[in-house]
């Protein structure tokens, strides 16, 4: 009996799973690079433990990512190792060795919303819609990178180890 519900529960859950996800995308705009708003996740410690879209991310493509100077733009603050890159910022820490200071689930809120690591960073919050101040209107409600980025991002620099 008991199982029984479930299993109508679960068909019920997917139904509207799938009626949400055609009438979002419908509903929202095609914006490269950007996200409406961030999805929920969830901080434990100085941590977001698990994948913000739930799929791990691909390092290649995360690494393009950091390197990009329209998207990313990680290299106006930081610099890693990265030989082919002439200009290399130096506000923020080198990235050389991320993975090997930092867990994946720390790595991604340091890039998901520093800010809740130190209320006083000056790292921008790159999945973060809401609380912020003077966004041009074109960008208002929208996130940085989307999910998928952060999870590349993350990905690749879990991969610098020494
Ligand atoms: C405006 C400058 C700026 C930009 C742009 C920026 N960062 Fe940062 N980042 C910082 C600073 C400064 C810190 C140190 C914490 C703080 O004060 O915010 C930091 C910290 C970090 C950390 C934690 C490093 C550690 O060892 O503790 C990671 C990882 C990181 N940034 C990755 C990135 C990535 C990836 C991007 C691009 C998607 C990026 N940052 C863009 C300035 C920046």
């Amino acid at each position: 009996m008991a199982s029984n519900w479930c299993k109508r529960l679960a068909g019920l859950c997917s139904t509207v799973a799938a009626a949400l996800a055609a009438a979002l995308a419908v509903l929202l705009p095609g914006v490269a690079g950007a996200e409406a708003s961030s999805g929920a996740y969830t901080v434990v410690g100085d941590a977001i433990p698990f994948p913000l879209n739930g799929a791990k991310g691909d390092a290649a493509r995360g690494r393009e990512i950091i390197l990009n100077r329209h998207v990313g733009l990680c290299l106006l603050c930081h610099s890693g190792p990265f030989p082919e890159e002439r200009f290399q910022g130096t506000i923020g820490p080198d990235l050389k060795g991320t993975g090997a200071r930092l867990s994946e689930g720390q790595i991604r809120l340091r890039i998901v919303d520093p800010g809740r690591v130190d209320a006083a960073a000056v790292m921008p919050a790159y999945y973060r819609s809401e609380g912020l101040t003077r966004v041009a209107p074109a960008f208002r409600g929208k996130t940085v990178l989307t999910a998928e980025q952060i999870e590349d991002i993350v990905v690749f620099l879990a991969t610098l180890r020494d």
